[in-house]
């Protein structure tokens, strides 16, 4: 059975949302599939499996720090073998071409250049956040006419603007890949 790792940095959990979708799918194609959370350790070594999806959200403009650290560290194994990865902000809803520009910037920071790579939306948490947080978000919803301003504004409840059946195709293709002849 072809192993997988799923390295994800997350903050509020949609990251890891994604990546258990992102697991699960894999697992019901007969893939071993293992979540790691770059919270609790960066140590785990890729080269003990067939493939490696990484993902990471964006706060403020940039991917999480540990996501950075982790691919900078492995892009050797990352480059040898069949991975990919996700990014999860609030852009990639949008639509304002700022998801992609997250991307570049990663790409060139730690220079690694996925196959394959998925923008996907998250979440607004508004009934997580604390005072600051939701204040700041509200604004940031609220937005510019065609920027942000497509995003939801009422604190009292959460948004999420995930669409899981994207998720599932992104992790089904990378199934695909890696169960392909000569991987
Ligand atoms: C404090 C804060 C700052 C954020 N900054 C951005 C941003 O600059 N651009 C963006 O597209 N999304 C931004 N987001 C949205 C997050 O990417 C989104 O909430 C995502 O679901 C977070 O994923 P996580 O829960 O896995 O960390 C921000 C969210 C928070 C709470």
């Amino acid at each position: 059975m072809k192993k997988v790792l799923i390295a994800y940095g997350t903050t509020e959990g949609q990251t890891e949302k994604i990546a258990d979708v992102i697991a699960d799918s894999l697992r019901s194609r007969g893939l071993d599939a293992t979540m790691l959370d770059l919270r609790d350790s960066q140590d785990e070594a890729p080269d003990a499996y067939d493939g490696v999806i990484v993902g990471g959200s964006i706060h403020v403009g940039k991917h999480d720090k540990r996501v950075v650290d982790f691919v900078e560290k492995n892009r050797g194994t990352l480059t040898s073998r069949p991975s990919a990865f996700f990014s999860v902000s609030l852009d990639a809803h949008s639509a304002t071409g700022e998801a992609e520009k997250y991307v570049d910037e990663f790409e060139e920071q730690t220079g690694w250049r996925p196959a394959k790579v998925a923008l996907f939306a998250g979440a607004l948490l508004f009934t997580q956040y604390g005072f600051v947080k939701r204040l700041m978000m509200k604004r940031i919803a609220a937005g510019k006419p065609g920027t942000l301003g497509t995003l939801g504004t009422d604190t009292s409840r959460d948004y999420v603007y995930t669409e899981w059946d994207g998720v599932r195709r992104f992790a089904e293709d990378f199934a695909a890949g890696l169960s392909a002849p000569g991987t």
